[in-house]
């Protein structure tokens, strides 16, 4: 027998102390070999106007030249330019840890010469990944769920050293309910280190202005001091700027680092006194790459998830909302009952009026039979007294009654 779960009674709970080692100590070991064992997956969208590095910056990050194109790109030939979203998947591995990393490239976001709706088709890329992950969970058969849904959208801010543009407050505007946006000043190289602070400062304005969610590590209560130092170091970078170059070149004091070289000195990568790439790769990769899965799974997703049965429902078929609204269910059927309860009064009295009539007519029809019978009894009588009356004046008289009137007489006697 099954009872609902609003009938299961919450267990007691008490608490109890070991007697001996049980081993469930080793619970964490098996989660982790488990997950050694499945491989990770982690999605991520790169987003920003043509020419900002966005390819350079992905290869980059997973040391990795995931743009075929760009791993040995001609001599002299320009840098391909992305123009349709396209998704990269590899897997890479490290220390035994398996990763599907896919990464999702957008085509020179703002490229065009009306940039209105430029979010509109990163926007519906992100709501049809999912939607594929809601059909892979209303499967029979769910032991094979592909998680394709994006965790991470890195958005590219050009280094102008002034504002937020339109485009990049409405592209974050439209999506910071749908995915972790990471801001992203790009071509950091390119200003100065004030320069960096202050346009650092202006944007985290404009997007505090704008009430726009960015993506915020997550602070646990009982995290370890070391934890949290790291994660509020990493909050201080944002948004990050960053250098990206897959080129190893040899810095004047002779090492040889993955930078840029300019006539007045190289710019590493690496180098956290140069720019915020390793505070970048640390925050995706390193510490809040789980942390960006779940908050995609447990809120973004959720809550795209909610609102889309909802409006099915509405849409769809709106006896399907008043069956889970009771209030508006049990409205409707009072008024049903109302209604059929007015009908049949209507018909009822239709049905009296009707029948009264009936009997008028039936009674009337009765009365006029009565008169026309009273009439003519009336008329015999009064006809029979005459003819007495003759008669008693005849004898009266002493005339003799005729043999007619005998008759008569007889006739009269007979019928009295
Ligand atoms: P689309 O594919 O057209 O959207 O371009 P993208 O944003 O992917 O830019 P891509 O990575 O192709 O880089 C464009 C140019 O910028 C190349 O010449 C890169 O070498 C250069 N570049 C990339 N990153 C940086 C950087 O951090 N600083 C500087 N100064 N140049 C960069």
């Amino acid at each position: 027998q099954t009872y609902p779960a609003s009938n299961i009674a919450p267990p007691q709970v008490s608490r109890k102390q070991l007697m001996g080692y049980v081993g469930f100590a080793n619970l964490p070991n098996q989660v982790h070999r488990r997950s050694v064992r499945k491989g990770f997956q982690f999605t991520v969208m790169v987003v920003g106007e043509s020419g900002l590095g966005k390819s350079t910056l992905i290869n980059t990050l997973f040391s990795t030249p995931l743009y075929p194109a760009m791993e040995l790109p001609p001599p002299s030939a320009e840098p391909p330019k992305t123009v349709a979203i396209e998704s990269i998947s590899a897997d890479i591995e490290e220390s035994d840890v398996r990763l599907r990393l896919t990464v999702v490239d957008t085509p020179g976001f703002g490229d065009f010469v009306n940039n209105d709706s430029s979010w509109k088709p990163i926007l519906d890329s992100i709501e049809q990944r999912f939607d594929a992950y809601l059909d892979q969970e209303n499967r029979v058969n769910r032991s094979k769920m592909v998680d394709n849904r994006v965790h991470a959208c890195l958005y590219f801010i050009q280094p102008t050293g002034h504002a937020l543009k339109p485009i990049d407050i409405e592209f974050m505007r439209r999506l910071h309910t749908r995915v972790n946006l990471i801001p992203i000043i790009a071509k950091a190289d390119t200003m100065t280190d004030e320069e960096v602070t202050q346009f650092k400062a202006r944007v985290l304005a404009d997007i505090r202005y704008h009430n726009i969610q960015i993506f915020q590590a997550p602070t646990y209560e009982n995290e370890d001091e070391e934890t949290l130092a790291e994660n509020e170091e990493i909050a201080s970078r944002i948004p990050f700027a960053v250098v990206g170059s897959t080129t190893v070149v040899k810095t004047p004091d002779g090492r040889t680092v993955r930078g840029r070289a300019y006539p007045w000195g190289v710019i590493e990568v690496d180098n956290e006194e140069h720019c915020d790439f390793v505070k970048l790769r640390q925050m995706l990769i390193r510490t809040n790459m789980e942390e960006l899965r779940e908050h995609t799974n447990l809120v973004l997703y959720e809550n795209w998830r909610t609102e889309k049965l909802i409006a099915m429902g509405v849409e769809q078929d709106q006896s399907v909302f008043k069956e889970v609204n009771p209030a508006a269910k049990q409205a409707e059927e009072r008024a049903m009952h109302e209604a059929k309860l007015n009908k049949m009064e209507a018909e009822m009295k239709v049905v009296f009026a009707q029948k009264v009539m009936e009997k008028e007519a039936k009674l009337k029809q009765s009365e006029e039979e009565l008169y026309a019978r009273h009439r003519e009894m009336k008329d015999a009588l009064d006809k029979q007294r005459a003819e007495l009356e003759d008669k008693k004046r005849r004898l009266e008289s002493g005339r003799p009654l005729t043999p007619e009137k005998t008759n008569t007489r007889k006739k009269g006697f007979l019928r009295t």
